[in-house]
């Protein structure tokens, strides 16, 4: 057992799954997946032994739970759990309610993203008062497998990174569709577009994910006065910053009348 500890992931569709695939590399033998019908197509390669129907029977040999169900159904869900770590990655369910779901005071309200299947998740999480520093290594260990993460100390945080960073493609890809959208106008080809755009946010991720960060890279094209800096500033003298920030607190706003 690579991580020191058990963990069980309960409901294991798209984002379960994909948290799932990342951690088995970690802890094999360690980690359990649950939910009602018993499988399901992220898990079909699971060993039957660590698929379980019956998330208390999960939750009564992990030392670590993960709540990954529908909102909607963690209203109906009830496990006794008072000795984990619970864990929920479910969108618009408040810490405060976690411990009601899962007997636990140990809870840890968390955003992820079914990019953990490629360990490239962005994973924010806020504590309860209860959660101890061993639970925050756990924590921290099990997310960096999933890719990268931060303690975060205000939950209304966690809204924003569920609209920002849940749906991974999401605003990046109505940039990109926008883009692909106007050279098509344009008259190029849209096979040609389609391959281009996905050819530039590929590489574009690839150099913001390690270097300047994105506003250096921006205030450079400025800098030097070119062909971008003249899109970029007309973007801006639309109200592009505005108009991105109205869709983020649109879609947080959204994540906080889910559950
Ligand atoms: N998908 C994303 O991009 C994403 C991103 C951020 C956050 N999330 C959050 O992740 C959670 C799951 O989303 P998802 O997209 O992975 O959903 P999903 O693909 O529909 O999977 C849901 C899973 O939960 C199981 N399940 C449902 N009710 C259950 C119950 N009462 N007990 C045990 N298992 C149950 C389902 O299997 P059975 O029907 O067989 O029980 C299924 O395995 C949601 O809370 C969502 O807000 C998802």
């Amino acid at each position: 057992m690579a991580l020191g500890f058990s963990i069980g992931i309960i409901g294991s569709g798209m984002l379960g799954g994909a948290i799932a695939q990342a951690l088995w590399h970690a802890a094999p033998q360690a980690l359990y997946v649950a939910n009602r019908s018993g499988k399901a197509p992220e898990i079909a390669g699971f060993p039957p032994e660590n698929t379980l129907r019956d998330p208390q029977a999960l939750a009564e040999r992990c030392d670590v739970v993960i709540l990954c169900i529908p909102p909607a159904a963690a209203r109906n869900l009830r496990i006794e759990a008072p000795d984990a770590l619970v864990i929920s990655v479910m969108a618009g369910v408040p810490l405060a309610e976690l411990p009601h779901l899962s007997g636990s005071p140990r809870v840890i309200r968390a955003m992820s993203s079914p990019a953990a299947a490629s360990a490239l998740a962005y994973s924010p999480w806020i504590a309860s008062p209860a959660v101890t520093p061993q639970d925050r290594t756990r924590t921290r260990t099990l997310f960096e497998t999933c890719g990268t993460t931060d303690e975060v100390q205000t939950e209304s945080h966690i809204d924003l990174f569920t609209a920002m960073t849940g749906p991974v493609p999401g605003f990046v890809a109505a940039c990109a569709a926008a883009m692909a959208r106007h050279a098509e106008a344009e008259g190029v080809p849209p096979d040609i577009a389609d391959r281009a755009v996905r050819q530039l946010f590929l590489a574009a991720g690839q150099m913001m994910a390690h270097g300047p960060s994105p506003q250096e890279h921006v205030d450079e094209m400025i800098a030097y006065a070119g062909t971008t800096a003249a899109g970029l500033l007309t973007l801006r003298e639309n109200g592009f910053d505005d108009r991105m920030a109205q869709g983020l607190a649109a879609a947080a706003q959204k994540s906080r009348e889910i559950y």
